[in-house]
């Protein structure tokens, strides 16, 4: 999929770049997520007291939320090294098992999107996180034999944006499992002036916050829309991002008030217009937007479900009052009435 959308939640190559300088270190310097941060603080603490390797832990939710920096910041707590990589790149058992024999006592491995790993590669992870240890089998046919290699005590931390894709077997060796939430416009705000000031942006209070609403409650697509604020800044105004500024800024990107772009408006345009407000299932708008289910389902729904523009029913997906409203439609009765229903 080629998603090279401004308000894409996916990685794209400026950010990899960006992301890094920017990245906080410690939990401390972590903005949201109160009650994970909560959670790992005491976790790390009280491994760190025992002189025990922290459990497994996996993270989930939306992308861009933070959970490859949060990574990073359990491996620094924690004192240990960081090694990362993802579900797709592990191609063979094998991989694995040189990445798994190069760790350190203590060591953070770091699987993104461990949804997908092949399911090879799967049954080598499990004896590695219960008991730290390979199963290698020697040979071919009835000759065949296994040996059991010791393994360092590791923690594995899984990133996943489908829970539901993992399987039962995987997701229960984990000991720790948080789920990341979208950040409040608050919280994007104090992200967006902390950048400012790593990146020497000057920012106002309210160009922040300007910004912060429009990001869909994601740091990443926060960060990225920091940058081409400033750009604008620069051509357009005096380098100093202040409200008129980011308006005039997000709305020469087509970015709206909710941080709504052309590809969401579609989206809901086509549920309103054409399926009277649905029920529509989840494939018949993946191909009205040109993006395949799962990515509608992992990356444009959740904030469209938190902003109550949508729902999601056995049926399908329907659009609520709140969308129409926003997009200027009445309301029709029908939808009044129904939608109390959700
Ligand atoms: N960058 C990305 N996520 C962040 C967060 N939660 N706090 C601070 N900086 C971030």
């Amino acid at each position: 999929m080629q998603d090279d959308r401004l308000i894409s939640s996916s990685l794209q190559e400026d950010d990899a770049k960006n992301e890094y300088s920017i990245r906080p270190h410690f939990l401390s310097e972590y903005i949201g997520q109160e009650s994970v941060k909560e959670h790992m603080q005491i976790y790390i603490e009280a491994a760190k007291s025992r002189g025990e390797s922290l459990d497994h832990a996996l993270l989930y939710g939306p992308p861009g939320l933070g959970k490859t920096t949060l990574a990073g910041i359990i491996a620094n707590e924690m004192g240990v090294s960081l090694r990362v990589t993802s579900g797709p790149a592990i191609t063979h058992a094998g991989d694995l098992a040189a990445l798994l024999t190069n760790l350190s006592p203590g060591d953070v491995l770091f699987i993104d999107e461990i949804h997908r790993l092949n399911p090879n590669v799967e049954e080598v992870l499990y004896p590695a996180m219960e008991d730290f240890a390979l199963d290698i089998i020697i040979g071919k046919g009835p000759g065949a034999r296994s040996i059991r290699l010791d393994l360092p005590r590791f923690t594995l931390i899984g990133a996943t944006t489908r829970l539901g894709m993992l399987s039962s077997p995987l997701r229960d060796r984990f000991g720790i499992k948080e789920q990341l939430e979208l950040y409040t416009p608050e919280s994007l705000k104090e992200i967006i002036t902390r950048s400012a000031d790593i990146l020497r942006i000057e920012i106002d209070e309210e160009g922040a916050l300007e910004i912060a609403s429009r990001s869909r409650g994601t740091p990443r697509i926060a960060n990225r829309l920091l940058r081409r604020v400033r750009d604008y800044s620069q051509v357009r105004g005096n380098g100093v991002i202040d409200l008129p500024t980011a308006q005039g800024a997000l709305s020469m990107l087509k970015i709206d008030e909710l941080g709504l772009d052309a590809v969401d408006r579609k989206m809901l345009i086509a549920m309103i217009e054409t399926f009277r407000g649905g029920p529509v299932g989840l494939d018949t708008i993946a191909a009205y937007t040109g993006e395949d289910a799962g990515t509608v389902e992992d990356v444009y729904e959740p904030y469209l479900l938190k902003l109550g523009f949508i729902a999601r029913t056995t049926r399908g997906r329907i659009v609520l009052p709140e969308a129409y409203r926003h997009l200027g439609y009445p309301v029709p009765v029908t939808v009044q009435q129904d939608r109390l229903e959700v």
